[in-house]
């Protein structure tokens, strides 16, 4: 599905590109300090297992090699800390983030586990990493890139930072397609989760964005071909829990 040039969408509206970011920025500005909470409430704790397979899929060495992650949109620095606990010695982690209310929570709950050492923040925007080529062995982006305005820019962004031989892992929500859980799903999408977003957050609007933001994603074989456009290789993909998540993968070779 390729992204016309000045229009996209914001959830279910119609908005000028240019305009994306602002909204996208307010949306997590409001639900920062409770965005960790409202993960596991949404998902009943699926999301840890989800993260899970991505960090499987990351594979830090154990050993005290070296080891670069980039965790990209990377919020709370969920998976950030997951990767750096899965790791050895040698693993370190980079979040950048645009929105620094998320990464004010995440500085904060890394300053507690005493893993400054090993977890930096950065703020800074997918489509511009304020940082060298070549600089990472993996980069993971997790529930982020649907709310990237210019999806196609970020993955060349991507493709530039990674080291050759070095992997990118995308965690999204995909679509489901298990008849019975479909309706389900849509139903709970559309019903409980922007009422749980007021009663926990105050900002239901959010949560409808989220809600909505996923229906416009690309299916997972549209979105391995727009991997592959940005230059990476042997790209590949699992969906998991009948649909409601995919993990991507691609390489720099
Ligand atoms: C749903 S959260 C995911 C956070 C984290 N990866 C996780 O899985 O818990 C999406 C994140 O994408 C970030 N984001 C949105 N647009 C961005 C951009 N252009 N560049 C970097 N981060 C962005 C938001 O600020 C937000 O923290």
């Amino acid at each position: 599905m390729p992204w016309p040039e000045n229009a996209t969408h914001f959830g279910s509206h119609r908005i000028p590109l240019q305009d994306k970011q602002r909204r996208v920025d307010d949306v997590f500005r409001s639900v920062a300090t409770r965005y960790d909470l409202m993960n596991d409430l949404m998902s009943g704790g699926l999301h840890r297992a989800w993260k899970d397979a991505l960090v499987t899929a990351v594979n830090p060495p154990r050993s005290a090699r070296p080891f670069s992650l980039l965790d990209l949109a990377g919020g709370t620095g969920d998976v950030a800390l997951r990767v750096v606990a899965q790791g050895g010695a040698g693993t370190r982690a980079t979040v950048i983030d645009i929105n620094p209310d998320m990464l004010a929570v995440g500085r904060a709950r890394t300053a507690e586990r005493a893993l400054n050492h090993v977890v930096t923040f950065i703020e800074g925007n997918a489509e511009a990493l304020p940082v060298p080529d070549g600089t990472f062995d993996a980069v993971a982006i997790a529930f982020g890139i649907r709310n990237v305005p210019r999806i196609e820019q970020a993955l060349k962004e991507i493709y530039r930072v990674l080291r050759i031989g070095g992997r990118f892992l995308c965690l999204e929500f995909s679509a489901v397609d298990v008849p019975g859980l479909d309706a389900l799903y849509d139903f709970y999408s559309f019903n409980i989760i922007p009422a749980l977003g007021q009663a926990v957050t105050g900002d239901r609007d959010a949560y409808r964005y989220l809600v909505e933001s996923i229906r416009r994603f690309p299916r997972p074989e549209a979105f391995a071909g727009i991997i592959r456009a940005a230059g990476l290789g042997r790209v590949s993909y699992r969906v998991m829990s009948g649909g409601i998540v995919a993990l991507h993968s691609g390489w720099r070779l």
